[in-house]
């Protein structure tokens, strides 16, 4: 079963409790956060201010992806402010797992993540200390943008290392996910799906958080 994670970068934050209470009642389990600093990416979008907020307004697992030059100096107040994952990006930290081991002691889960234009391989000798790998599909820092299609070979290549070496790290995908991609997605190996724009303009959110969860890579990898 794939999961869906709404990106609350595509909500209206005018509205931003209804958004969250609409996704909780489609059956969305986990939240994806994005984290800009204007630095590491070309835009700024919210901090652990809004987490917090975010978190007094679900009991959904919080991811929150920190598109930011020194994640580190962060991640407690992250922490602080409710989220249950914290994902930063190979390009800022090539030795990953110092990073990975200080989400760990503050009890959170960590996540690694790749943009398009970073080779994949390089993820994957650290993948046995992440329980998420997140990788992008666009160059991050503005939703609505589309799906990069020389993902799907970096999904597969990322799956049949897990599955290879018996790994329990979670493969996420984000940017330019929609209904069209949704399957071709998961059948390459994700098993959580992110979607921004294509989430939070769906005139039927619970069909399209079943339509997700009723997708899987093991049922349909020919074995
Ligand atoms: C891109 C962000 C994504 C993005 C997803 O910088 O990391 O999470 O907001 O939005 P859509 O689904 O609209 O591409
Ligand atoms: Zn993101």
């Amino acid at each position: 079963m794939a999961t869906l994670a709404p990106s609350i970068l595509g909500a209206d934050f005018s509205r931003l409790g209804d958004e969250i209470q609409s996704a909780d009642a489609a059956g969305v389990r986990f939240f994806h956060l994005d984290i800009m600093d204007g630095h590491f990416v070309p835009n700024i979008s919210y901090g652990p201010g809004i987490v917090k907020t975010i978190d007094k307004l679900t009991d959904g697992f919080l991811d929150a992806h920190l598109m930011l030059s020194e994640p580190e100096k962060y991640f407690d107040a992250f922490k602080k402010a409710g989220a249950d994952a914290i994902t930063f990006h190979l390009e800022v930290h090539p030795d990953p797992l110092p990073y990975a081991q200080q989400i760990r002691q503050l009890g959170l889960q960590p996540g690694l993540s790749l943009n398009p234009d970073m080779p994949i391989e390089k993820a994957l000798p650290f993948l046995a200390h992440f329980d998420l790998l997140l990788i992008m599909s666009v160059f991050p820092g503005f939703g609505g943008q589309s799906f990069i299609e020389d993902t799907i070979g970096r999904i597969r290549t990322a799956r049949e290392h897990i599955d290879r070496e018996s790994l329990t790290t979670k493969i996420s995908v984000d940017g330019g996910v929609d209904r069209t991609n949704a399957e071709r997605v998961v059948e390459a190996g994700a098993d959580i799906l992110v979607m921004g724009t294509a989430f939070f303009t769906s005139d039927d959110r619970p069909g399209l958080v079943k339509h997700v969860n009723s997708l899987s890579h093991q049922k349909s990898r020919k074995v």
